[in-house]
């Protein structure tokens, strides 16, 4: 097996294999926010490895290179898919650390295949790096990752970077085999999280669950036996998408054309809302549909003149929250359709499906107001999509409070999305905002966004891990 200089680590690779009705093999682009960015960065990179899923239980297929990268497919079993994936990562951890918007739930036998399959991805990312080289872990799937490679190639600079919130410890505390968790992660030189309050909660989580010494976002692991005390270092990097390559997209006249005709095919509405986001509990879909409805029983908003777009992909349909909450979503857009919805025009256009990224562009660039209403999210790149797609400067942004992105773009709407009442004024004040206002808003939004792209928040975590990184067992505490 060739082996590489920098290898990433996620449990999705940035394709899924979806087998067609003949049997052939047919490679789809992974859904969710970290195969956008990642799949970016890999691509300006000389020969970049990726381990991961493939998406689908049972044997996994050779290695195989696309877009100039090295995929190495790592298998899940049947059983794994629902224990470790679904399970753990989906059934445990997604809620735990997404505020406990749902409950966790804790069962034994799922956290035996997390192991199991922690060690799978820890053991395939080894084989594939080079002596020296360094290996980057992704999100929570893998968070025992850092520790087992380090037990392995004490010679590779190991970096780990969170994509969903890190929970105050008081949660975190929730977690049986919590200080495995926290172990886990410390066998990274550096632990990248998306907020600053994230880094501070893990630091925390660390001197009080393992009452490590701490000073500021350093922490000193102790050694075992003869082996010298380490430091790692915890910090924010907050991501973001690849504005060159939105920007290209905006300017491409069929894409224009594109825009111009979906406003047509939705019979030249004055507005367009536009809702953007998997199918998950974490993204409030349904306290922004409570709104929409409301606004509408109210008279505040004409559906003969205004129409509200909502995209979901479908995610993690396996598991039961999932489940329940598309039931509610889609019986809720149908209540609101019937109730309001002129002959021939939904009030709400529903769309249960992935676009690509040029369909997406268009969306953006068509509507009017962009609603992020997360209850709880990592950082959010749709709304730095909906920022990046109006060089025109019109189009307003609503922004939960509670994602990670609205810590730089300020200038957007900001709301506490489960103020139902706050957040209908807030759709109505994006709605009816001058247009002057908003240029003003999205010259700012646009200056962070433009300043702080995808590309540069790799290179920032890259350099600070070559900084903090010596290879042959990390940092020695001094
Ligand atoms: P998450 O990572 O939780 O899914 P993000 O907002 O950070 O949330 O990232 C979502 C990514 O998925 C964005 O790049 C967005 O454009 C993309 N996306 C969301 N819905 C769709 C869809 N229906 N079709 C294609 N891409 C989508
Ligand atoms: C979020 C997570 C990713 C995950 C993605 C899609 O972005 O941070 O780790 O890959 O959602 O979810 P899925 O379960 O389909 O991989």
């Amino acid at each position: 097996m060739p082996t590489h200089d920098l290898v990433i680590v996620a449990n999705r690779l940035p394709v899924d294999a979806r087998t067609l009705p003949d049997g052939a093999t047919e490679w789809v682009t992974s859904p969710g926010g970290l195969v956008t960015a990642m799949e970016s960065v890999m691509r300006t990179v000389d020969s970049g490895a990726w381990v991961g899923w493939h998406g689908t239980p049972g044997q996994a297929p050779e290695p195989f290179a696309a877009d100039g990268m090295h995929l190495y497919p790592v298998p899940l079993s049947e059983q794994e898919v629902s224990r470790y994936y679904e399970g753990f990562s989906n059934g445990t951890l997604w809620p735990l650390y997404h505020d406990v918007i749902v409950d966790p739930e804790f069962h034994r036998t799922w956290w035996d295949a997390y192991v199991r399959a922690n060690r799978r991805f820890a053991q395939a990312a080894v084989s594939a790096t080079a002596p020296g080289g360094t290996i980057w872990v992704h999100d929570y799937q893998l968070q025992l990752v850092p520790e087992l490679i380090r037990s392995a190639r004490p010679d590779v600079r190991i970096g780990f970077f969170n994509h969903i919130p890190f929970p105050p410890v008081e949660l975190f505390s929730q977690l049986p085999k919590r200080n495995q968790v926290l172990r886990g992660l410390l066998g990274a030189d550096l632990v990248g999280f998306q907020r600053e309050s994230d880094a501070m909660n893990f630091v925390a989580a660390v001197r009080h669950l393992l009452g490590y010494q701490v000073d500021q976002y350093t922490v000193t692991v102790p050694g075992i036996g003869s082996e010298p005390a380490r430091q790692v270092t915890a910090r924010s990097f907050p991501i973001s998408i690849d504005t060159a390559a939105v920007s290209a997209l905006t300017e491409d006249p069929a894409l224009q054309e594109r825009a111009a005709e979906l406003r047509r095919e939705l019979g030249e509405p004055a507005k367009i809302v536009l809702g953007v986001d998997r199918l998950d509990y974490t993204k409030g879909i349904r306290h922004r549909l409570k709104a929409w409805g409301e606004l509408l029983d109210d008279g505040s908003i004409d559906p003969h003149d205004t129409v509200m777009i909502q995209v979901a992909t479908p995610s993690r349909e396996r598991v039961d929250a999932y489940r329940q909450l598309r039931d509610e979503v889609e019986l809720t857009v149908g209540r609101i359709n019937g109730d309001h919805a002129p002959i021939g025009r939904p009030a709400v256009s529903y769309q249960h499906r992935s676009f690509d990224r040029r369909d997406m562009t268009a969306l953006y660039m068509a509507s009017d107001v962009c609603l992020v209403t997360a209850l709880r999210d990592g950082m959010n790149l749709v709304a730095k999509e909906y920022v990046a797609s109006r060089p025109d400067l019109r189009g307003v942004l609503v922004l939960s409070e509670f994602a990670g992105a609205a810590d730089e773009l300020r200038a957007a709407i900001l709301v506490n999305p489960h103020d139902i009442d706050e957040l209908k004024a807030a759709i109505l004040q994006a709605l009816n905002m001058p247009e002057e206002e908003q240029e003003q808003a999205m010259l700012s939004l646009r200056r962070q966004v433009l300043d702080h792209d995808v590309q540069a928040w790799a290179r920032a975590f890259l350099a600070e891990l070559e900084s903090v990184g010596a290879p042959g067992g990390g940092t020695p505490a001094p």
